[in-house]
């Protein structure tokens, strides 16, 4: 009889949590319960694992989670890992816990550990999963959906107040590093102004935009900024001196991170979940699971850490033809 690769598998969520964790974690395990492993949920991310925090996964220990934002198995990020002492570390846990492939689900910070994992001689597949959809080589990471949901939900609302008050609201989202959620967001919600660390704002132009458009009769405005542009609030200092309008910030926050995964992001990790497991049973090592163009498939690592996700600037120049 064929000897199996991999009996036992180890699944970890980490960095910032993202709505569809928790699917995919159930996934991942009920894919390998599928082809016969066994599965050791560790906890509390790499710091967890370097502190030997784990339990035991079986297919009733996921029920109930598929709807459930955040991670159960708890997530974090841990400095210590990027220390030779730190991987030392980690290697020796997972080898005394028989680990022998490990499935990582988490965002860009994640794929650097996973490497370094799979380098030391123990099989790692990364999934993405962040709300801020800035993994090179993947059209969507898990989360990003909800979070788009999220927020384009909340600025319906705050757009009712801006009408009705005549308001220039300036929205903050998500993306210390990236635009991409802001784009999409600004788009679905209609926001006349997406502001994003991609491109560089000129503050006076706005300025100047914003009085042309109010003297053509648009009294309310909807600007969503990328929490990496800088100060909302700074921002609104300069408007209000430069054009009298009325400006309010919102900073939509952590709410964006929260909440049931949408259907599209439950799919998503069901499918990157099972993806990843199948991989390890086919002795595959230091491969990211990707969508591209509604397909399911895998590069190296290497591949999505090399470069930086390039930015839709053509979308972003609809949004702008749009926002008239
Ligand atoms: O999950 C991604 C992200 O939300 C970024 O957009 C944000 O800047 C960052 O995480 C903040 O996360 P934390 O406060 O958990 O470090």
């Amino acid at each position: 009889m064929k000897k199996k690769l991999i009996n036992r598998i180890g699944v970890i969520t980490s960095g910032g949590d993202a709505p569809g964790m928790n699917a995919a974690v159930r996934a991942v395990v009920r894919r390998a319960i599928h082809h016969g492993l066994e599965v050791i949920g560790i906890q509390r991310g790499f710091k967890g694992l370097l502190d030997e925090q784990y339990i035991p996964l079986t297919a009733r220990s996921v029920s109930g989670i598929i709807n459930r934002g955040g991670t159960f198995l708890k997530t974090g990020r841990c400095p210590e890992l990027k220390t030779s002492a730190g991987m030392d570390k980690a290697i020796g846990v997972l080898r005394r816990l028989n680990i022998d492939g490990l499935v990582v689900i988490g965002g860009d910070g994640s794929l650097a550990a996973g490497t370094a994992i799979s380098r030391r001689g123990i099989p790692v597949i990364s999934i993405p999963a962040t709300i801020d959809n800035d993994i090179n080589g993947t059209d969507e990471t898990i989360g990003f959906d909800t979070a788009m949901d999220t927020a384009v939900e909340a600025i319906d609302k705050i757009r009712d107040t801006a009408i009705s008050h005549e308001r220039v609201f300036i929205v903050e989202v998500m993306g210390r590093e990236h635009g991409f959620l802001a784009l999409s967001i600004g788009l679905a919600a209609g926001a006349e102004y997406i502001l994003v660390p991609e491109i560089k704002q000129d503050t006076a132009a706005l300025c100047r935009e914003l009085r042309t458009v109010n003297h053509h009769g648009k009294t309310s405005v909807v600007i969503v900024v990328a929490e990496g542009c800088g100060d909302a609030r700074l921002l609104a200092e300069k408007i209000t001196l430069s054009t009298k309008l009325e400006v309010r910030v919102s900073t939509l926050g952590y709410i964006q991170r929260g909440g049931a995964p949408s259907a599209r992001s439950r799919i998503l990790a069901c499918r990157f979940g099972s993806y990843a497991v199948d991989l390890l049973v086919a002795g595959r090592k230091n491969r990211l699971v990707v969508t591209r163009r509604g397909a399911i498939s895998d590069i190296a690592v290497e591949e999505a850490m090399q470069n930086e996700k390039q930015f839709d600037r053509a979308l972003y120049d609809i949004a702008r033809t749009l926002s008239a």
